[in-house]
C-alpha cells in the first residue's frame, strides 16, 4: 500500500478500507508516513468527508494506538459524559456526584481548557490539594469505594489522537465533522464506559455553530459507539450563552456546590437533571426514565448529592474550608449597562476569551492559572435590564484590563423588544 495512493483516493471521493485505515494510522504513529501526507490526507477528509463504516474503523485504528482501560473490576453499569467543549460549562462537576449519589458508577477521565473553553481538570484542581493524576488502581478502587473518581488522561490513551489533533490545528483541518467524531470516540472509548452521553453544544461559544452540523456529529458519534455495543445518546444544547452564571475555575466550583445545594442557575440544573436522568437510568438503577427523574431530584434535595461531591473532593486530597473565602482577587469590577431593556444576546465566545485573558484560561498549553479570577453574569438572556445596572462582574488579578472590560461590556446586546428565554436541551439523538 501507499499513502499516495490512499490520498488520491480520498481527494476523489472514494471510501477507505478498513484495512487502508489501519495501515495510514499506523504508519502515521510510527513516523513512516510524512506529517505532510498525513496532512494533505486530513484535508481530502476535510472537503470529501466520511462514511460510517470509515468514521468507525477511523475510530478504531486511534483507539488501538493506545492503552485502553478495562473498568470490568468496577461492580455495575459505568456511566460517562462528554461535552463538546463550552463556556462556564462546569456540567462535570455537577452531573458526576449527581449520578454518583444515585448509585451509578462514574469513572471518568477528563482533560484541561484551552482557548476560550474551561476544562474541568483545572477546575478541580483550583481545589487546594485536590489530585487529578492518579494511578489507574487507586482510580478504580476510588470508584468502587465512593461510587466517582475524575482524573486525567494519560499519555498513554489514544496517541494517535494527539498527533493527529496537533496537525489538524496547524492544518485548518479541526472543524471536519467525522474528524471531531472519531476523535472525541476514540477517547470516550479508550476510558471503558458502558453508556456514554454525550452533550454537543451549538452557539458561538461551542465547536459547532448550527443545529445542522451538532446533528451530524451527534448520529456519527452514536453510530460510533453502537458499532462498539456501548449505549450512547446525545443531548445538542444551548452554547450562545454561557452556561449559569460563572466562568473562571473556583467561581465554577462555587456555582457547582451551589446547584447540588439546590441553589443552582436554573439552566445548569434543568441540564444536569436531564443528562442525569438518562445516566441513572441506562447505567440500570431506575426501571424507568421517570423514576430516574425523580430519584435525581430526590438526591439534589436531601442533600446527597452535595455530599457525594464533598467526598469527591476529600477522596481526591481536596479541601475547600470556607466556601465564603475560597474566592480571593484583588478587585472585583462592575460592568454596567448604558440601556435599559432585555438582554437579547451575551456572547458565550467573548465572555469566555475575557475570561481567559483574565487569568482564567490558557492561549497555549504552558500558560499558567489563576484559579481565583473570571466572570460573573449577573444577567442572562431574556432577563429585563435597567440603565446603569451590573451586568457582569468581572474578578480580576491584573493591571490595566480596560480592553478586557470593553470586550465583556460589548458581549452584551440589548434591545427594546421582549426576548424570550432559550431551551437549554434542543434535540435528544439516540
Ligand atoms: N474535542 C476533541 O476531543 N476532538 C476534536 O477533534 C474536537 C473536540
Amino acid at each position: 500500500m501507499r499513502m499516495v495512493d490512499l490520498i488520491e483516493k480520498k481527494r476523489d471521493g472514494f471510501p477507505l478500507s478498513k484495512e487502508e485505515i489501519i495501515f495510514i494510522i499506523e504508519n502515521y504513529v510510527n513516523k513512516i508516513i510524512p506529517d505532510y501526507q498525513m496532512s494533505s490526507l486530513l484535508m481530502a477528509i476535510y472537503f470529501k468527508g466520511m462514511t460510517t463504516e470509515e468514521s468507525s474503523a477511523f475510530t478504531e485504528a486511534i483507539l488501538n494506538s493506545g492503552e485502553i482501560i478495562d473498568l470490568s473490576v468496577i461492580k455495575g453499569i459505568k456511566v460517562d459524559k462528554h461535552s463538546t467543549g463550552g463556556v462556564g460549562d462546569k456540567t462535570t462537576l455537577v452531573l458526576g456526584p449527581l449520578v454518583a449519589s444515585c448509585g451509578a458508577k462514574v469513572a471518568k477521565l477528563s482533560g484541561r481548557g484551552l482557548g476560550h473553553t474551561g476544562g474541568t481538570l483545572d477546575k478541580l484542581e483550583s481545589i487546594d490539594g485536590l489530585s487529578v493524576n492518579i494511578e489507574i488502581e487507586d482510580f478504580i478502587n476510588q470508584v468502587n469505594e465512593i461510587g466517582i473518581a475524575v482524573a486525567g488522561q494519560t499519555a498513554k490513551i489514544t496517541p494517535a489522537d494527539k498527533l493527529l489533533y496537533a496537525l489538524r490545528d496547524v492544518t485548518a483541518t479541526v472543524p471536519s465533522i467525522p474528524l471531531i467524531a472519531s476523535s472525541i470516540m476514540s477517547k470516550k472509548l479508550a476510558s471503558g464506559s458502558d453508556v456514554i452521553v454525550l452533550d454537543v453544544k451549538i452557539g458561538e461559544g461551542a465547536f459547532m455553530k448550527t443545529i445542522e452540523d451538532a446533528r451530524e456529529l451527534s448520529h456519527i458519534m452514536v453510530n460510533i459507539g453502537k458499532s462498539f455495543g456501548k449505549k450512547v445518546v446525545a443531548f445538542i444544547t444551548d452554547m450562545s450563552q454561557p452556561l449559569g452564571f460563572t466562568v473562571g475555575n473556583r467561581l465554577e466550583v462555587k456555582e457547582a456546590i451551589e446547584t447540588l445545594q439546590g441553589n443552582g442557575p436554573a439552566d445548569l440544573t434543568e441540564l444536569c437533571i436531564q443528562i442525569g436522568s438518562y445516566m441513572v437510568h441506562s447505567g440500570g438503577i431506575t426501571e424507568t426514565l421517570v423514576d430516574a427523574t425523580k430519584l435525581i431530584i430526590e438526591k439534589l434535595n436531601n442533600g446527597e448529592a452535595y455530599k457525594k461531591q464533598m467526598e469527591l473532593i476529600e477522596a481526591q486530597g481536596g479541601k475547600i474550608d470556607n466556601i465564603d473565602t475560597f474566592i480571593n482577587v484583588k478587585e472585583i469590577i462592575e460592568v454596567k449597562s448604558t440601556e435599559t431593556g432585555y438582554i437579547k444576546n451575551i456572547d458565550a465566545l467573548a465572555i469566555g476569551i475575557g475570561a481567559m485573558k483574565l487569568g482564567a484560561g490558557r492561549e497555549t498549553k504552558e500558560d499558567p492559572i489563576d484559579p481565583d479570577v473570571g466572570i460573573i453574569l449577573n444577567k442572562k438572556v431574556g432577563d429585563t435590564v435597567e440603565k446603569g445596572e451590573v451586568l457582569a462582574l468581572l474578578y480580576n488579578n491584573k493591571d490595566n484590563i480596560e480592553e478586557i472590560i470593553q470586550e465583556v461590556f460589548a458581549a452584551f446586546k440589548i434591545t427594546k423588544e421582549v426576548v424570550e428565554r432559550l431551551p437549554i436541551i434542543f434535540e435528544i439523538i439516540t
